[in-house]
């Protein structure tokens, strides 16, 4: 009988050595050690296939066959045990992690774009010592109207242009009702500011959507005058636009206020050389002192009070600060438009993350 090649006895060794190693090992990392100690190139399986060159012609069959019995013996166990120890850590909830895999950029919203500017514009107006108000959707005509000094059988009122819910209650038209419920429950001094939705049958166009956003803000108390009203209105301006900002108030009508006015703000813009222009008049809202009539509504006495209301839609504020062509388009809920006012853009996401 010939005797058995000691590299033979050797690779059996070898084999049960890393079999129990590899039955012992508890995550991917220390199977990969055990798979180069024994397979790697350098490896101790490697080593001995690799000195088969040295043996007799008649030693090499029976060395080399064991040699590559023992390598795929090795490999299929440390394959099953790879399986293992990822599924007994899935099991225990840890996440089966790729190091490997690039780092994923978080999807994280953002804030409105409209609703930046109603931030940026109620911060404006709380460092002059505003307080924020609001009031329901859903009003009554007294509150959405009549209060208002607004007739029933005033235009604004039509059903055309309005949405009514039933009798009497109807989607506010505006968030002048706001003011009304302030007043009634508050004794001046009142310096409020009422951001919230209003809705009309408008139409959905590139400057109309008939659910749109409005601030309104309302100041009473002794003594407030047309200069009040005109300063706290241009200081607004100019804080929000610039201050280079020009201010005009032109003559208009509103039932609850009077006299009334249009504010309308001449801003400077930068064009792309860097140069700095003028823009044309654009009116930001509407505004007027109080009518008598609505303090004398809400239990106030004209004679001892007086003050002023603004009205404005921060949407089409947004449109002009962003140069955005179209007010649907901050309504259509578009994350390649939306994102772009955030502080994190959508070149920065990976398809995965985009929606
Ligand atoms: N409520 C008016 C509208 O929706 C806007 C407005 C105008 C509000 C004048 C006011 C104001 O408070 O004084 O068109």
């Amino acid at each position: 009988m010939t005797q058995k090649n000691p590299l033979i006895q050797t690779l059996q060794e070898l084999e049960t050595e890393a079999l129990d190693a590899i039955r012992a090992a508890l995550d991917g990392e220390a199977l990969e050690v055990l798979r180069v100690s024994y397979l790697g190139r350098k490896g101790r399986v490697s080593g001995i296939l690799r000195g088969l060159g040295d043996l007799s012609a008649d030693e090499r069959p029976p060395v080399g066959a064991e040699a590559n019995r023992v390598k795929e013996v090795l490999q299929e166990a440390l394959e099953a045990r790879e399986t293992e120890v990822s599924a007994s850590r899935e099991e225990i909830g840890a996440p089966a992690e790729d190091l490997t895999l690039p780092a994923r950029h978080r999807w994280s919203g953002g804030v409105h774009p409209v609703n930046q500017v109603i931030d940026e514009i109620w911060t404006i107006f709380q460092s002059m010592g505003f307080v924020r108000a609001r009031g329901p959707e859903a009003d009554t005509e007294w509150y959405n109207f009549l209060a208002l000094n607004t007739p029933l059988d005033h235009p604004a009122v039509d059903e055309q242009d309005t949405f009514y819910l039933k009798d009497f209650v109807l989607l506010r038209s505006h968030t002048s009702p706001v003011q009304v419920r302030t007043m009634e429950k508050h004794e001046p001094p009142i310096r409020i500011l009422a951001p919230g939705m209003v809705y009309r049958r408008d139409s959905y166009d590139a400057t109309h959507t008939p659910a749109f956003a409005q601030i309104e803000g309302l100041v009473v108390d002794e003594g407030i005058t047309f200069v009040d009203f005109k300063a706290t209105l241009a200081e607004f301006a100019r804080r929000f636009w610039g201050p280079g900002t020009k201010v005009r108030f032109r003559p208009s009508f509103f039932p609850f206020t009077e006299p009334s006015a249009e504010v309308d703000v001449k801003r400077m813009i930068t064009m792309k050389d860097g140069t700095r222009v003028e823009s044309d008049w654009i009116e930001i809202m509407g505004a007027g002192m109080v009518d008598p009539n609505v303090l004398e509504n809400v239990g106030y006495d004209p004679e001892h009070y007086t003050g002023f209301a603004f009205g404005m839609g921060p949407a089409r504020i947004a449109l002009l600060k962003y140069g955005v062509p179209d007010l649907r388009m901050f309504f259509q809920n578009d994350v390649r438009f939306l994102s772009q006012f955030t502080s994190q853009s959508l070149s920065q996401l990976t398809d995965r993350d985009a929606p």
